[in-house]
C-alpha cells in the first residue's frame, strides 16, 4: 500500500529519496531564505545501495520514500559521501532499520562518524579511486578532502555516469523540482554562487583539485545532497565553479558599514559616489539591513571591500565586527580595502577595522578616514576621494 511518501525516479536505476525542508532558516550562520533539500540517493544495482541520508527530524520522510520503492532490509550497502549531520542524522538509525553488509566512507570520514556516533555506525574505508562493484555496475570512490570537511568524497556510478557530489555542486533551495531544467536559471545561479560564498570559499584550492579529478569524468547528471540534481545545466554549473575558483577580482566594490546616527552611513554614500565616478560597480549594504552571508555572496567576484563603523564604547559596532569574523574565516582573496567611520571622542572602531583588514590579509589602499561627530562638506569631499582612490587601485577591468 502506498504510504505518505513516494521516491523520484531519476533515472531508471535512481531513485531521489531524500527531505524538503520549507522552514531552514538559518544554516550555521548562513541564511537559508529559500529552505533546503538533503537529498539521498538509492541505487537499484544488483547490489541496492543507499546514498547518503537526511537531517534527523526527516526520518519518516526518507524512510517513506525508500518503502515507496524497495523493502529497506533489501539495501546491502550504505555510502556515507559526507558526515555532516544535514546527511547522517539519519544514519544511526538507517543502519539499525537496513542492517547493511556496509557502510562506507572515506578514511577520515570513518574517522568522523566514529566521533558523531560513537559506536553506532562502524564504516569501512574506501581509498581514493577505488571501485565497489554492485553486481551490474560500479562506484568509483573519489577524495574531495576539504571540500569541505575533511572526510568529504565524491561517488560515481560509473556505468551511469552520475557524480553524488555531497555538497559539491549543491544549493540551499527548498523545492518540489529535483532537476535543475524545472527551475529558473537566474535563482540556481543566484543560490548555487550563495553556497559556493558561503560554504566553500575557503577551500577553492581543493575545489580546483575536485575539478580536475571530476570536471572531466562522462557526466550525464550531477547529484548533489542540497538542491536540485544537475543535468540541462552541468556545463554552466562546472565553469562557474572554476570561475569562481580562481578568485579572479572585478571592477565591482563592495561597501558594508553599519551607523549610529547616520553619519557613517553618509559616508558610505559619499565613498560610493567616488567609486562610482571612476566606472566601479558598486554594493553597498548596511548591516542593519543586509545578512553577513548576503554580503560574503556579493563579495563573489568583488576587487575591493570598504568597511565603515561608528566607534561605540571603544569598540567597532557589533555588527561589523560579526561581519569580519565571519569573513575571516571564508578567507576571501585579492581584494583591496579601505575603512571609515565616525566617532564622538574615540577613534579606536576605524583603527580596528585597520587591523582586521590586515588580519583577513586585504591590501589598505587609501588611509583610514575618521570624522568626529557628523561628516560636514569637507568631510564628504574627502570620502568621495577615497572611493575614487580606491577604484583607481583595482584591475582596470
Ligand atoms: Fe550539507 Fe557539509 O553539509
Amino acid at each position: 500500500m502506498q504510504g505518505p511518501f513516494s521516491a523520484v525516479k531519476i533515472t531508471e536505476d535512481v531513485y531521489w529519496v531524500g527531505a524538503i525542508d520549507w522552514s531552514l532558516r538559518d544554516f550555521h550562520g548562513y541564511a537559508t531564505d529559500r529552505g533546503t533539500t538533503y537529498n539521498a540517493y538509492l541505487i537499484l544495482a544488483d547490489d541496492v545501495t543507499l546514498v547518503d541520508t537526511v537531517k534527523g527530524p526527516f526520518r519518516e520522510e526518507m524512510f517513506g520514500r525508500i518503502g515507496s520503492v524497495i523493502e529497506p532490509s533489501k539495501i546491502r550497502y550504505i555510502i556515507s559521501n559526507h558526515s555532516e549531520m544535514d546527511h547522517t542524522g539519519c544514519l544511526p538509525e538507517a543502519v539499525q532499520v537496513i542492517k547493511p553488509e556496509k557502510v562506507f566512507a572515506s578514511a577520515n570520514g570513518v574517522k568522523a562518524l566514529a566521533g558523531h556516533f560513537h559506536g553506532a555506525v562502524a564504516a569501512t574505508a574506501v581509498a581514493n579511486g577505488e571501485e565497489l562493484s554492485l553486481g551490474n555496475k560500479r562506484v568509483r570512490f573519489i577524495e574531495t578532502k576539504m571540500l569541505h570537511w575533511p572526510d568529504s568524497m565524491f561517488s560515481y556510478l560509473v556505468e551511469d555516469q552520475i557524480l553524488f557530489s555531497q555538497d559539491g555542486f549543491g544549493m540551499h533551495l527548498a523545492t518540489t523540482e529535483r532537476f535543475d531544467e524545472e527551475i529558473e536559471r537566474g535563482v540556481l545561479i543566484e543560490e548555487a554562487a550563495k553556497y559556493y560564498a558561503n560554504i566553500l570559499l575557503p577551500f577553492a584550492p581543493m575545489v580546483s583539485l575536485a575539478l580536475k579529478k571530476a570536471g572531466t569524468l562522462p557526466l550525464k547528471l550531477i547529484a548533489p545532497d542540497h538542491g536540485p540534481v544537475w543535468r540541462r545545466d552541468i556545463d554552466l554549473i562546472v565553469d562557474l565553479y572554476t570561475h569562481w575558483a580562481g578568485q579572479k577580482p572585478g571592477r565591482k566594490a563592495v561597501i558594508v558599514y553599519d551607523t549610529m546616527w547616520g553619519s557613517t552611513a553618509a559616508m558610505a554614500k559619499a565613498i560610493e559616489d567616488g567609486l562610482v565616478a571612476e566606472g566601479v560597480s558598486v554594493k553597498s549594504m548596511r548591516l542593519k539591513d543586509n545578512h553577513r552571508s548576503d554580503v560574503a555572496t556579493e563579495m563573489l567576484g568583488a576587487g575591493a571591500l570598504i568597511v565603515g563603523s561608528p566607534t561605540l564604547n571603544n569598540q567597532m559596532f557589533p555588527s561589523v565586527a560579526d561581519m569580519l569574523t565571519y569573513l575571516k574565516g571564508l578567507k576571501p582573496k585579492n581584494l583591496v580595502g579601505a575603512v571609515f567611520g565616525s566617532y564622538g571622542w574615540s577613534e579606536a572602531a576605524v583603527r580596528q577595522l585597520a587591523d582586521a583588514m590586515n588580519e583577513l590579509g586585504i591590501k589598505l589602499v587609501a588611509d583610514p578616514l575618521s570624522v568626529q561627530y557628523v561628516p560636514d562638506r569637507d568631510a564628504l569631499v574627502k570620502c568621495r576621494e577615497l572611493g575614487r582612490t580606491v577604484a583607481q587601485s583595482m584591475p582596470a577591468s
